[in-house]
């Protein structure tokens, strides 16, 4: 029966819903009666200044949540993890263009679309680009970076949420290149211990939606300079436009929530079995490296774009994982970068859980989980090969 059940949404790594928690704090901020952090945090008078003070908690309480020093890191606000990263790669380039010609940006081959679309641009300024290679089980391999003046890193990859380790940067010292690092989908969903060498990046880019915030709010924390963005007076003159102080609040209340994903990975983990047990031809992307628990990616012959309206109207909502364009989807490039044939680079299916334990996902498995299954096994009499 097509339609009857409600639909299951398995696709947090490309948007993860308000968390309850956020929710809540966006409730209780708008709907107070003796509100005073309502106004301009630009404003002087008494509510813009409470407006202020509660952006400065909340850049703290960002910060804080990276377990970073609040006196060598600070945050500007963005719109997005696409604004973040690419005002570091145009700062990036600004900067190292006053310093030298031809400045070398090393960045990954696994790196997320909106930094892999400023490669033409730092060429066209005159800049060089190296890549770096990501090996079949989508690791990188840093130690193929020559010499470099800036280096972009994806530190989870949104696709097979394989984890990068940050072990080869933390030697690096005061003759370093500049480093970046996108954290996006790392935010909150690794344990501190993996966060240790975090440090020694110069920028470091988040968003907001992907960890339960509102959309519309991302932010750069940061140890070196960024150059102006927007002309006004915002964030130091780097940044012009009156804070979105709703995503502000959204951003700290996310910023709180701490999760233990050890059941999220077992429930992973035990799915993956039931997937991998219906065919010995379904492969699992980056299964034997450092993964996210929250993050399953696999190939199973079928192009995606008839994979994923399928499985949609079997009522579960996943991803290909890569961009579609024209209304079919393309090759993954981080699939081809780990050397997979076109045909399975264009056939990932994506499938992204909630990183809170507690949400009704995990409750109701019982009922979906088996539908699921059925649905792949009906998948499986698409195959193109
Ligand atoms: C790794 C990574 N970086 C950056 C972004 C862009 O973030 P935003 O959607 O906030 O622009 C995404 C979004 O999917 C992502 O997965």
């Amino acid at each position: 029966m097509l339609q009857q059940q409600p639909k299951i949404y398995l696709d947090f790594n490309s948007k993860a819903p308000v968390h309850s928690y956020v929710k809540q704090a966006l409730f209780d901020y708008l709907s107070s009666d003796e509100n005073r952090e309502l106004a301009n945090p630009s404003s002087i008078h008494e509510a813009g200044r409470s407006a202020r003070s509660l952006d400065r908690s909340a850049r703290d309480s960002v910060i804080g949540s990276l377990h970073l020093d609040l006196k060598q890191f600070s945050l500007n606000w963005t719109s997005s993890g696409t604004e973040a990263n690419q005002w570091v790669i145009r700062t990036a380039l600004v900067h190292l263009l006053k310093k030298k010609e031809n400045p070398i940006w090393a960045v990954a081959t696994d790196v997320h679309d909106s930094v892999r679309s400023m490669i033409p641009f730092w060429e066209e300024q005159g800049g060089k680009v190296t890549l770096i290679p990501v090996d079949s089980h989508g690791v990188c391999d840093f130690s193929s970076i020559d010499s470099a003046d800036f280096i972009s890193v994806l530190w989870v990859n949104n696709e097979t949420g394989v984890i990068q380790s940050l072990k080869p940067f933390a030697h690096l010292q005061n003759e370093k290149p500049l480093l970046h690092i996108d954290a996006a989908q790392s935010w909150g969903k690794l344990c501190p211990q993996t966060e240790e060498h975090l440090k020694v990046f110069d920028y470091i880019t988040l968003s907001g939606h992907k960890r339960g915030a509102p959309t519309g709010i991302g932010a750069v924390v940061r140890k070196s300079p960024l150059s102006p963005w927007i002309l006004g007076h915002q964030e130091g003159d780097l940044r012009g436009g009156t804070e979105n102080l709703l995503g502000i609040v959204g951003m700290k209340a996310a910023s709180e929530i701490q999760f233990d994903s050890t059941h999220v990975e077992e429930f992973r983990n035990q799915l993956q079995f039931q997937i991998l047990s219906l065919d010995p031809r379904i492969e699992v992307f980056g299964k034997e490296s450092s993964r996210v628990g929250h993050t399953l990616f696999f190939g199973c012959e079928v192009w995606a774009d008839h994979a994923v309206p399928y499985l949609d109207l079997h009522g579960f909502e996943v991803s290909s994982g890569s961009a579609c364009s024209s209304g079919s989807v393309d090759a993954s490039p981080v699939l081809l970068s780990m050397g997979k044939s076109p045909l399975m680079a264009r056939s990932g299916i994506r499938i992204s859980l909630p990183s809170d334990p507690n949400d009704c996902i995990f409750q109701e498995s019982e009922v979906w989980v088996p539908r699921f299954i059925e649905a792949i096994k009906g998948l499986l009499g698409n195959r193109v090969s």
